[in-house]
């Protein structure tokens, strides 16, 4: 099989995607940082199906991460996810370097503002501002039918889905289910972080989030309760530190006291230096290999 291209310019890019869209090719995107894993590949061989070409995007978005956080450390390998991507079926990949994305002069954000503002945004300043800006920027520059996102970033795909809505975009969101592993750890590129101890405490986050929709799908809507569950498992683990535990509305990430079928249970857990999100509805649950 021959290698797959890449195309490290915003001017080449958008010559393929004109070429495409001329041809009458509806084209799927998937945007990722790269360091691939089974999420992305999920993304990948969704996007492969629905569309007839399908577009992968790679790019460290400096913009998205804080001051103190792991930019510079954050994983890449491009050899090893072309192999992964090409065994996708991807097409395309866009690799672009920072000052492509942000040129000399570049003064333009886009920013989402009340869904922006919670869980990651709260304790992540600035950070949706850099997302939403970078993704509205791809969007710009794939011209994407459909775009897939995993909801393991849940607030992510609700903040997408606000600009997408927002700005009368002409693409298609897509959210699929999180991937985890047979353990029920959620994929993330952030786990290669994780020593092996720390890996095994980090099996806590889908612990609590199984047993908060255990008891909602038992009859339980007091989010006091739940969150009584989910502290307890969480505080019993001596290598977590909770950032947030927060029951929201699943579509609009307002605040619950009561939870019906759309609340949404997010959290935010430091194991060791590594901080890992996951999120279940509560009223879907979730399961993972070894459990069933
Ligand atoms: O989810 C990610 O990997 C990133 O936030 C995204 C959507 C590719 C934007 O940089």
């Amino acid at each position: 099989m021959p290698d797959i291209s890449i195309i490290t310019s915003v001017r080449e890019m958008r010559e393929w995607t004109a070429a495409a869209r001329a041809e009458g090719a509806t084209i799927s995107f998937v945007p990722t940082m790269g360091f691939l894993h089974e999420g992305h590949a999920s993304l990948m061989r969704e996007g492969r199906k629905r569309g007839d070409l399908l577009v992968l995007s790679i790019f460290v978005n400096p913009t998205q991460f804080g001051v103190g956080e792991d930019f510079e450390s954050y994983p890449r390998n491009l050899s090893r996810d072309s192999e992964i991507a090409r065994a996708c079926g991807v097409d395309i990949i866009f690799a672009p370097d920072a000052r492509e994305m942000y040129p000399a002069g570049f003064q333009t954000w886009v920013n989402v503002e009340t869904v922006s503002l919670p869980l990651c945004g709260a304790s992540r300043p600035g950070h949706f501002r850099g997302v939403t800006t970078v993704v509205a920027k791809l969007f710009n520059i794939v011209k994407p039918t459909f775009a897939f996102f995993g909801e393991k970033d849940f607030q992510q795909l609700t903040v997408i889905r606000r600009m997408v809505d927002d700005l009368n975009m002409e693409v298609e969101v897509v959210g699929l289910p999180t991937v985890r592993e047979a353990d029920g750890l959620a994929m993330s590129s952030r786990n290669s972080y994780l020593s092996a101890a720390e890996r095994k405490s980090a099996l806590c986050l889908s612990r609590a989030l199984d047993a908060a929709s255990t008891l909602y799908r038992s009859g339980v809507v007091s989010v006091a309760r739940m969150r009584e569950e989910v502290m307890g498992i969480l505080g019993r683990e001596p290598e977590a530190r909770i950032d947030y535990v927060e029951f929201r509305d699943g579509e609009n990430l307002e605040e619950r006291e009561l939870a019906d079928d759309r609340t949404v249970l997010a959290l935010a857990v430091r194991i060791g230096s590594t901080r890992l999100i996951d999120n279940v509805i509560v009223g879907r649950g979730i399961t993972w290999k070894e459990k069933c």
